[in-house]
């Protein structure tokens, strides 16, 4: 089974959590800008998820939101159908309220528009002494 993550990182750290995936390939998203208060994201790396059975699509949260890179990117996708997608998030504030898991639904949100069914959704708080465990139970599940 081919599988992929797709991912945008600002600051390095799902960027971290990402090289520790085994077995699939890593597919970045970048735009002509990282300026998280751009009005118009231009995608200048849109990674193609057409062969992929497997999807697992991570970003930071901004603003108590899904990353506008990321946004933009989803947006612009493809049908999803018929693939198993995974989610992760990764934010600063302590709690997953303030960011983590709506972005997360919003995520959800922008990829059931594309036919893409929703399987796993994590949110990791980068200031939480419990962020290796929850890194480690998420690589568990591959
Ligand atoms: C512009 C900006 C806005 C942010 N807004 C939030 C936020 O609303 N909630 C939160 O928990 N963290 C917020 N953060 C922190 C990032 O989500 C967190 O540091 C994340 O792990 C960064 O991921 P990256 O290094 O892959 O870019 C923000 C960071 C930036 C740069």
């Amino acid at each position: 089974m081919k599988r992929a993550i797709v991912f945008y990182s600002k600051t390095g750290n799902t960027e971290s959590v990402v090289k520790r995936f085994k077995d699939f390939d890593i597919l970045r998203v970048k735009a002509s800008s990282d300026d998280p208060n751009q009005k118009v994201v231009e995608l200048v790396e849109r990674p193609n998820v057409k062969d992929y059975e497997e999807v697992i699509f991570a970003c930071p949260v901004h603003g108590f939101m899904i990353c506008k890179v990321m946004k933009t990117y989803l947006t612009e996708l493809e049908d999803l159908s018929g693939k198993t997608i995974d989610l992760f998030v990764t934010h600063q504030f302590p709690v997953s309220w303030l960011g983590g898991n709506q972005t997360l639904k919003q995520m959800k949100k922008l990829i059931e528009r594309k036919n893409g069914v929703v399987r796993n959704m994590t949110s990791i708080n980068w200031s939480s002494k419990k962020k290796e465990s929850v890194i480690e139970e998420m690589l568990n599940r591959y």
